[in-house]
């Protein structure tokens, strides 16, 4: 069923696990995602970014999401990625769906609740959940000095006081994960101790189970990266998250954790191997079938090796 991430969130905080929410911008990649789930008979959050709201438009992915559901009969939540203001969290709970995400984690942090507070009682009279971001997701910098680091992490104190005075259903915080491809430097580090300070302060104060969100997960697996550089690309130097680190998170707080970059990985290193095996194919359906495949197959393994999240539908 068409559902909010409210149940799923609490069903993943207790069970220790996460559910995965990937980006969704075509037919191929969502039912690559939701045959994966299927599978492994997990629920699912599909999200949907600003740049693709402009690409597909909400009318066909809420339709396309539709028939997932149909065909599958799992549990989805379709939600708003990185929503940029008012007006885009209005267009898409008009179009039906069921989580808005709205990122102010760019504003001062008195703007950051003040906009946010706006959209969760205009989401909360119309049944939807909105997760905020605070602290800056930017890559860590090799030579910055360990104080400046600091200034990028989400601090335990804020979390606190942008929960009690916004009302957000879910935090989205800043560890050491960044979006893209290219996320470390030198060794991979994510900051546990600040995640679990996160969780004791809003434990200590009444909020029991708060679920945490982590942006930027993808593992940058490099079989895809590979892949793509055998057949023609030049994707050098990148570096995703370590599945051991994400599936630590999903054990603690973390409930939901943020994938596009390895659906776009695989995606594209299945389409070239096509093109650079087969020179004189051409029917679509002959490329895009492959990828959706390694979609599945890649949402199958998120699901065994990072999510946890095997039979929550
Ligand atoms: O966090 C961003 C997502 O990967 C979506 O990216 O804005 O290019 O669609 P996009
Ligand atoms: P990745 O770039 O690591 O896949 O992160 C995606 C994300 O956070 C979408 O909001
Ligand atoms: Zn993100
Ligand atoms: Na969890």
């Amino acid at each position: 069923a068409l559902v909010t991430t409210k149940e799923m969130f609490q069903k993943a905080f207790e069970g220790k696990y996460a559910i995965g929410a990937f980006n969704i911008n075509n037919l191929e990649i969502i039912q690559g995602v939701v045959r994966g789930c299927k599978a492994r008979n997990s629920a699912v959050i599909l999200q949907v970014s600003k740049g693709a709201l402009k690409y597909a438009g909400a009318g066909y992915l809420k339709k396309m999401v539709e028939a997932a559901i149909e065909e599958t009969g799992i549990d989805i939540a379709l939600h708003l990625d990185h929503g940029p203001d008012f007006e885009t969290v209005k267009e898409v709970i008009d179009a039906g769906f069921t989580s808005v995400m709205f990122d102010g984690s760019h504003y001062e942090f008195e703007e950051n609740i003040k906009r946010t507070k706006e959209i969760v009682e205009y989401a909360h009279e119309r049944g939807v959940v909105v997760e905020a971001e605070l602290g800056r997701l930017a890559g860590v910098e090799d030579d910055v000095k360990v104080a400046e680091h600091e200034a990028i992490y989400t601090d335990p104190d804020e979390a606190l006081e942008f929960v009690k005075r916004t009302g957000v259903d879910s935090l989205a915080i800043a560890i050491g994960t960044s979006h893209g491809a290219y996320k470390f430097k030198g060794e991979a580090k994510l900051r546990f101790d600040i995640l679990q300070q996160i969780t004791d302060k809003l434990e200590a104060n009444g909020f029991k189970n708060y679920p945490i969100v982590l942006h930027g997960a993808s593992a940058v697996e490099p079989m895809y990266v590979e892949m793509c550089n055998n057949y023609g690309g030049n994707i050098a130097g990148a570096k995703g998250v370590p599945a051991e680190m994400l599936r630590k998170a999903s054990s603690m707080a973390v409930c939901k954790i943020n994938m596009d970059t390895d659906l776009r990985l695989a995606m594209t290193g299945s389409i070239r191997k096509v093109f650079g095996e087969n020179p004189k194919e051409f029917d679509p359906r002959k490329y895009l079938g492959p990828a959706r495949d390694a979609i599945q197959k890649l949402v199958e393994d998120k699901i065994d090796n990072i999510l946890g999240s095997e039979n929550s539908n």
